[in-house]
């Protein structure tokens, strides 16, 4: 009865999940997978296909506006505790879920071939060259060339055109099904499903249609006005959803001078690059940046609190929650603009802050003050 404005953002990224796929399919359709045309057939998309930027503009811009639903369904899941007993396993769907949402707008940025296509491909791929033994043969093998290539894009086109669809569906649908179980979490962090009336109807439950189905409606109206804003007004949005050396055509003897990854993996670029790097090798930081993807998965167990939401939570979650927030974005400030000794010093005290509040959350959670749950939802 008492969801709020947090709860838009799983429908949302259904709604925009079916955008990317569609669009997607109708992009592939003049797109050319090849060193030599992909650049000028995504010109040709722009110019000469009818409503072909249209469709461009909504699957660059779907793309960012993807990890800004994501981001705020995640933090959702945060603030009210949706991740705790008994919704463990929507939340590890959820994870894997963003780790394949990372891998395909990865693969997806380097297909129009521009400058920062080309060369941000190159350093993250060069990343993996860091693993120790390994390493250069990996890389390698990740490109199917000694540089990125005709054969990088063509299997990239592969893997963001069917096969990392494929697993996104499969774990949306797992991820959902998982949902369907144990019913969704409230902001009073309430277990609805506890008290049933005689007919085994939950007390505090109110029938998906009308009620959500017309509130879902209300957020895709509100959600629709501001992406066609982007869309027709600001595709590019001042660099970020689209960055401007990308207007270049990939130039392997032309390295640009600054090479930053598009916004949505600043906060996990910055940490990757607060970390000293040891003997030379890069290691250390993409070992840091794995990590702060790869402890959300622990989350459900590091949360030792008895209560969910954090309305009823004390202020050593709530500040921790804060201080989480603000680190997280200063490092996606940061992980955008070059390094410099001073920003590095940021980066490192707010890296230290993103670890921190993972790896002592069983410590703060457990002697936090709480206040009583209620046992029915609060509705006004
Ligand atoms: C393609 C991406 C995703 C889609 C389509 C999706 C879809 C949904 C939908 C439809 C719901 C139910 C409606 C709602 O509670 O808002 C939901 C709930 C949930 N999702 Fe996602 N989700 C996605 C990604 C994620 C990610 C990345 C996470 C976390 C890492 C996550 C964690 C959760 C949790 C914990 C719930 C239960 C929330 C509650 O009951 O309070 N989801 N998701």
């Amino acid at each position: 009865k008492n969801f709020n404005f947090w709860y838009f953002f799983g429908s949302l990224a259904l709604l925009v999940l079916v955008n990317q796929i569609l669009t997607g399919i109708w992009l592939t359709m003049s797109y050319k997978p090849s060193a030599t045309e992909a650049f000028a057939s995504v010109e040709y998309i722009m110019r000469d296909v009818d409503w072909g930027w249209l469709i461009r503009y909504m699957h660059s811009t779907g793309a960012s506006a993807f990890f800004i639903v994501v981001y705020l369904h995640m933090f959702r899941g945060l603030i009210y505790g949706s991740y705790k007993q008994p919704r463990e396993l929507i939340w590890i769907f959820g994870v894997l879920i963003f780790l394949a949402l990372m891998a395909e707008a990865f693969m997806g940025y380097l297909l129009p071939w521009g400058q920062m296509s080309y060369w941000g491909a190159q350093v993250i791929i060069n990343l993996f060259g860091a693993v120790p033994f390994i390493g250069p043969d990996l890389s390698e093998w990740i490109r199917g060339d000694f540089v990125v290539s005709d054969a990088t894009l063509n299997r990239f086109f592969s893997l963001h055109v069917i096969a990392v669809p494929l697993v996104l569906v499969g774990l949306v649908a797992a991820h959902i099904i998982a949902l369907h179980e144990v019913g969704s979490n409230n902001p009073d962090g309430v277990e609805i499903k506890k008290l049933k009336d005689e007919n085994g109807i939950p007390l505090d439950g109110i029938p998906f249609h009308p009620y959500y189905s017309v509130k879902d409606l209300v957020g895709v109206g509100f959600f629709l006005i501001f992406f066609c804003a982007v869309i027709f007004f600001l595709p590019e949005m001042g660099g970020y959803f689209l960055e401007h050396p990308n207007f270049d055509p990939a130039d392997p003897l032309k390295t640009p001078p600054h090479i930053a990854p598009v916004w949505y993996f600043t906060p996990f670029y910055a940490i990757l690059r607060a970390v000293p790097s040891m003997a030379g090798s890069a290691f250390p930081g993409v070992v840091a940046m794995g990590a702060s993807i790869v402890l959300m998965f622990f989350l459900p167990w590091l949360d030792r609190s008895p209560v969910k939401s954090i309305r009823y939570r004390g202020p050593l979650f709530k500040g921790a929650v804060a201080l989480f927030v603000v680190a997280f974005l200063i490092l996606g400030y940061l992980g955008a603009l070059p390094t410099t000794p001073g920003r590095t010093l940021v980066a490192q005290i707010c890296s230290a802050i993103y670890f921190a509040f993972f790896l002592l959350m069983p410590i703060y959670t457990s002697i936090d003050k709480t206040k009583p749950v209620p046992e029915r939802v609060t509705f006004k």
